[in-house]
């Protein structure tokens, strides 16, 4: 089992509707997927109760018994995706220490953008592998192409931008995904599912890839 850990110090970068739309694009591509909400907002917990569909799973755990959890769902699942709070508390950090791939979200903003590098230090202080996804983009705004440039300097971005779309927000209340009545949205999270895919089943480096600035 691959575990990805979304990860952004930084609060409202878009990490638990990251974590929500990645784990039910990955159940539609057949990975049997459970959801771990370390954050103790529970958004991504409270999202998923509203569920109809019981994929992808979700489990409750705590800083102290992750590692436990974590082995014993090895057997049944292929892929753990962890929600972590917007701070350096230990449950974010256990949540970066286990994590094969980390994932992190921000927002194009220049407070978001100046933040990052503490979420940066921690993922690369535990060696860990990670990738930028920029989040909350309104099309092709200046804003958009500048953090594109910058996070392409620190690591590799994922080849599709999440935008800021109602239907989002609408799914994170309804317990739904984006993609299920969104075409644009369904576009970039099966982008960004189909990057996530290539590295995460394999160990080895990330391709930094050339910015395709049309995606952004
Ligand atoms: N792509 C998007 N389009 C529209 N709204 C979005 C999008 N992504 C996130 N939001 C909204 O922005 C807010 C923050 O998103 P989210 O909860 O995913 O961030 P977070 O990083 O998990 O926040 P926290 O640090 O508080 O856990 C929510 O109200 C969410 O509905
Ligand atoms: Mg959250």
């Amino acid at each position: 089992m691959k575990i990805l850990t979304v990860a952004n110090r930084k609060g409202g970068a878009g990490k638990s509707t990251c974590a929500a739309h990645i784990g039910v694009e990955a159940v539609k591509n057949n990975i049997k997927t459970i959801l771990i909400d370390m954050d103790p907002q529970k958004t991504l917990e409270m999202w998923w109760k509203k569920r109809e569909n019981n994929q992808p799973a979700l489990i409750d755990a705590s800083s102290d018994n992750l590692p436990h959890i974590l082995e014993k769902l090895a057997d049944s699942f292929d892929l753990c995706i962890i929600d972590t709070p917007g701070d350096a508390s230990l449950n974010a950090i256990v949540s970066i220490k286990l994590a094969d791939i980390v994932v992190i979200p921000s927002k194009p903003t220049a407070p978001d953008l100046t933040a990052i590098g503490r979420t940066i230090s921690i993922v690369e202080e535990n060696k860990k592998r990670f990738i930028f996804i920029i989040t909350q983009i309104t099309v092709r705004t200046k804003a958009a192409i500048q953090a594109a440039s910058v996070l392409s300097r620190f690591g590799a971005l994922a080849p599709a931008s999440i935008s800021n779309r109602i239907s989002y927000a609408n799914a994170m209340g309804t317990g739904s995904s984006a993609t299920l009545n969104d075409k644009i949205a369904l576009e970039e999270i099966s982008q960004v599912w189909d990057f996530i895919k290539s590295i995460i089943f394999s160990d080895q480096a990330i391709p930094k890839k050339k910015l395709h600035m049309d995606n952004m």
